[in-house]
């Protein structure tokens, strides 16, 4: 039987290209070549689309973290599917393994949409929603879910009223980005005009939060066969000199671990579960998502995002997740495979 040809997308324009690459260089080691045969596709930070050899190294060396290489050859993508030197690339299906603007937002799903290609993963609008907290947090609200007090300010049109009513600490967080860039943590009012400023750097649209105290628990949801199925809960440990989840604490010096809590009081665990595929629904997600929550002192359960494309490194958390369900990390790359490749490649499937 001919394979499938899953072409892995990866890299792009946002601030997490490199962690896209070390995904992308998981995928390709673990994939299951009896079934699937892969291909690689680089997306350049200047967004050039780059067919990259198989051989090519995806993991940190020397402390540097890997990049898509602008000079590999050009891959010409449109709505007719994908060129390499005139001849079509023929691919049965996309695993956009891209994290952040141009690729968890809606936008390659679109592409892939017009050009009838499958894919794994949430559709154009649950991409796009998550995407933009400012549209996620009113339709989990709407669902039943608890969100962080806040507001919303758009640049040049905001004014200082809407803030009035909030309680400090704040959070100051842009709508659309990734990786906790352009986050800030504000103790007082006289650092809030630095903190917007900044996060407006990032987008144009600026979420002011109230801080909430509590840990920060986060559960991954994975479709199989046509089912939402949430996964055992796993807590973000920041170890060292973090006020926060920030950038650093993220991904720069092993300042962070996965636990797996055992000392939350009973049932919150299958509350949080239940919870997780409340919001995935809510969002019209497919295939897979990480959903994030603040678990509270006084045992609240509080949503903070919903990531349609989770960091997927061996040693991510929505792998970490799902191996302690007995999903390893192969096992869980065919069962995405085999949900996308259910679903029909039109939108109104
Ligand atoms: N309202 C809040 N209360 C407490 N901590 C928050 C709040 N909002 C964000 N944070 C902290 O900032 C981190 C990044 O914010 P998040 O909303 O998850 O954005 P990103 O999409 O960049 O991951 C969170 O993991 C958490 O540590
Ligand atoms: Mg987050």
């Amino acid at each position: 039987m001919a394979k499938t040809r899953i072409a892995i997308l990866f890299g792009g324009q946002s601030s997490e290209h490199e962690i896209s690459c070390i995904s992308a260089g998981g995928v390709l080691a673990a994939i299951d070549r009896e079934r699937f045969e892969p291909i690689l596709i680089g997306i350049t930070r200047s967004g050039k689309w780059v067919l990259v050899a198989q051989a090519t190294s995806l993991a940190i060396k020397d402390g540097q973290l890997p990049e898509v290489d602008d000079s590999l050859p050009a891959i010409n993508a449109d709505i007719h599917g994908f060129k390499v030197d005139g001849k079509s690339l023929e691919i049965d299906l996309l695993f956009p393994l891209l994290h952040g603007p141009y690729g968890e937002d809606g936008t390659v799903q679109g592409l892939c949409e017009m050009a009838g290609i499958r894919y794994v993963g949430s559709g154009v609008l649950a991409s796009a929603v998550a995407m933009d907290k400012s549209f996620a947090k009113p339709i989990f609200e709407a669902a039943g879910l608890k969100v962080a007090p806040g507001v919303v300010l758009k640049k040049g049109e905001w004014t200082a009223t809407q803030i009035e009513n909030l309680s400090y600490p704040l959070f100051v967080k842009p709508a659309r980005s990734g990786s906790s860039r352009g986050t800030t943590k504000v103790k007082a009012f006289g650092e809030l005009a630095d903190a917007i400023e900044h996060g407006f750097q990032f987008d144009t649209k600026v979420l002011i939060e109230e801080a909430i105290v509590g840990r920060e628990i986060e559960c991954g949801v994975l479709e199989i066969a046509g089912i939402a199925n949430a996964s055992p809960v796993g807590q973000i440990k920041i170890l060292g000199n973090h006020e926060f989840y920030d950038f650093e604490a993220k991904y720069l010096d092993d300042a962070t671990t996965v636990i797996f809590p055992d000392d939350l009081p009973h049932g919150v665990e299958a509350e949080i579960q239940e919870a997780a595929i409340t919001a995935f629904k809510a969002l019209g997600c497919e295939g897979l998502a990480r959903v994030d929550f603040f678990y509270t002192e006084t045992g609240e359960i509080i949503i903070n995002e919903l990531n349609t494309m989770p960091g997927f490194t061996p040693t991510s958390m929505y792998p970490k997740l799902w191996s302690r369900a007995g999903v390893e990390y192969s096992e869980l790359i065919t069962c995405l495979i085999d949900a996308a490749l259910l679903r029909s490649a039109h939108v109104t499937r």
